[in-house]
């Protein structure tokens, strides 16, 4: 695996195997790695010839600056795990070379429209507009024909997908399913930071998932939200949102959608540490 640290290097190694017509595929992440990111390297190798992944935690994303500095990093590990899994190349950046101008030096701004301001977005003013900066920045950097994200983050993928619309940036984004721990919690980066009496507890976010699941043909949904919510409280929880919306556009329902795909989504606190996750029906 070769490593670099600038984007100037990078593209020029990325030039000369473009050149020979390989496919290039590209694994965003902010490092903290777990199976969940190692399953878009695995995914990624299945379809393209070389395999970037970059890791880089990006602080215009970050609505909570707590969040930020407690932020788990795991270099060393994550350089090994990626290297194991088969990555090609890993871009491993600055603050100063994805933010030359300084973290507020930059004043792009993103038409997300309606997208950023639900849910996540309702409640992390400014984190897609970070997430959208970055990920712009790392794609002008790579120049993937592919990229790789996880479900998990249900929202972001939909940020994405309308940030290469905006951009025109010809890049195939392929959503990967989530990764869940074998009691059913999602896993994610800030898992690391759950105390071992919150680890026992986090699960009830997906079980509280498949609860929805299972009862959205039976119930009225303001009735599976308030018994979600309460499912939630009881286990120690402070949620944010429990919501059902429609996959395709995040517009929330108040009633089965006929035919289309919905979606079930979650962020609730334990303590300190704000977990989210989702379910998709078929
Ligand atoms: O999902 C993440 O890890 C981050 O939001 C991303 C896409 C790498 C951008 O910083």
């Amino acid at each position: 695996m070769y490593l670099f640290k600038r984007v100037a290097d990078l593209r020029e190694a990325l030039g000369q195997e473009k050149k020979a017509g390989k496919r290039i595929g590209f694994a965003p992440t902010m490092g903290a790695l777990h199976q969940g990111h190692i399953s878009l390297v695995d995914a990624a190798k299945t379809q393209c010839d070389i395999v970037v992944s970059s890791i880089f935690v990006n602080p215009t994303q970050f609505n909570d600056p707590k969040d930020f500095e407690k932020y788990p990093v795991t270099i060393k590990e994550d350089i090994l795990g990626l290297a194991a899994a088969g990555t090609d190349i890993l871009f491993l950046p600055s603050v100063e070379e994805m933010y030359p101008e300084g973290v507020n030096g930059e004043h792009r701004h993103y038409g997300f429209g309606y997208l950023e301001t639900v849910l996540e977005g309702a409640y992390r003013p400014g984190h897609f507009q970070g997430v959208g900066m970055i990920v712009h920045k790392l794609l002008d950097a790579v120049q993937p024909d592919d990229l790789f994200m996880g479900q998990k983050d249900f929202q972001q993928c939909m940020i994405i997908k309308k940030l290469l619309e905006i951009t025109g940036i010809p890049a195939k984004l392929h959503i990967c399913p989530t990764l869940r721990e074998t009691d059913g919690l999602a896993m994610s980066s800030r898992n690391m930071r759950l105390t071992p009496e919150q680890r026992a507890v986090a699960p009830q976010v997906s079980r509280t998932l498949l609860y929805m699941k299972e009862n959205l043909q039976k119930l009225p949904f303001g009735e599976i939200k308030r018994n979600a919510h309460k499912q939630l409280e009881d286990a120690g929880f402070q949620p944010d949102y429990v919501e059902i919306a429609d996959a395709n556009n995040l517009q929330l329902l108040e009633k089965p959608l006929p035919g289309g795909p919905m979606v079930m989504l979650i962020a609730a606190k334990l303590g300190e540490i704000r977990l989210i996750d989702n379910m998709v029906t078929n």
